[in-house]
């Protein structure tokens, strides 16, 4: 099986390339964009005649997609521009993998859905209350109508180790560890997913060959504020360094799905990798330790 993982210098899409890069049944390609890292192709899914190019040379059996501006606040204020990005970026990764009939593997989320009610099943209703979550809804639309071997993938409040140190994790860690401050928001509530366990799940999906919506998150579901001080009991740091604040003093200019969160239910129906909580999540990402962090 050849796969190609588009956004493979992000923290899903690195992990991706790593996981199936140790499995001899595949043979895995991978992509950066403005992060020019060593072993993977530039490539510019806005770029139509480039992704054409890079299709057709590999010719894969699978478009692995997490490639996308997913920053909430930025898409907010930017709309046109991400919308470029990730809308018409994806529309062009989707008009490849119709052309090469591969399967497209694409990365949504919780942010599709209001938040009112959550956590969320695969049946119930969008209805996106900021532009990264229209982005997301729309792209999934595009997905449903144009292909038939595809996975959307559903995900949420995303940790691991990273180049780019963004994740709320790695904030934590980084800031407590600088004896700094934070002020984390107690009534956002979400499923806390560990990027690894993540992608090993998308991974036998993928190896089962099944199509459609897939929600995959972490056990739990929880506020911020208690997530940060799960990170602190793990990695041994300075719990009076978080204090707990609400969204409206936090000053985003992205709505966020309040009670969101997703369930696992159909996911855990089909899969035998076992769905990690917090605590077992956080365990395993201090294991792994990765230097740089600082
Ligand atoms: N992380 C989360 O908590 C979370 C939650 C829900 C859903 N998701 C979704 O999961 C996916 C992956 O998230 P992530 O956190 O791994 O994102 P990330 O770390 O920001 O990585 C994004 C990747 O997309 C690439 N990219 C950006 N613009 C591109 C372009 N025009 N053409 C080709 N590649 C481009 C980036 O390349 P360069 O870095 O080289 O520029 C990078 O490799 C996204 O779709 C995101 O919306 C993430």
């Amino acid at each position: 099986m050849r796969i190609i993982v588009v956004g493979a210098s992000g923290l899903i899409g690195n992990i991706a390339f790593k996981e199936f890069s140790m499995d001899p049944a595949y043979d895995v390609f991978g992509t950066y964009f403005s992060q020019n890292t060593e072993g993977l192709l530039h490539l510019d899914m806005m770029d139509k005649k480039e992704v054409g190019e890079v299709m057709s040379e590999i010719n894969p059996d699978i478009i692995f997609h997490p490639a996308a501006n997913a920053n909430a606040e930025y898409c907010e204020s930017h709309p046109v521009e991400t919308r470029k990005t990730n809308v018409d970026g994806s529309r062009n990764l989707i008009e490849a993998a119709k052309e090469t009939g591969a399967k497209l593997v694409f990365f949504s989320s919780d942010y599709v859905f209001d938040g009112l009610d959550g956590p969320y099943s695969e049946e119930d209703a969008p209805n996106p209350i900021n532009e990264y979550g229209r982005q997301k809804l729309e792209i999934e639309n595009l997905i449903r109508n144009a292909l038939s071997n595809y996975l959307i993938i559903r995900t949420t409040v995303v940790y691991g180790w990273e180049l780019k140190g963004k994740n709320f994790v790695i904030q934590v860690i980084r800031n407590l560890s600088n004896n700094l401050k934070m002020n984390v928001a107690n009534d956002q509530f979400g499923s806390p997913t560990y990027a690894n366990n993540m992608v090993q799940i998308v991974k036998e999906l993928v190896g089962l060959n099944k199509t459609g919506l897939y929600n995959v998150v972490g056990r739990d579901v929880m506020d911020r504020y208690s997530f940060a001080k799960k990170v602190t009991g793990v990695f041994g740091l300075n719990a009076d360094l978080i204090a707990p604040t609400t969204t409206d003093k936090l000053g985003q200019k992205a709505k966020r799905p309040m009670k969101a969160g997703m369930k696992t239910t159909k996911v855990q129906n089909v899969v035998t990798t076992h769905i990690l909580c917090v605590d077992d999540g956080l365990k395993e990402m201090k294991k792994e330790q990765m230097g740089g962090i600082s």
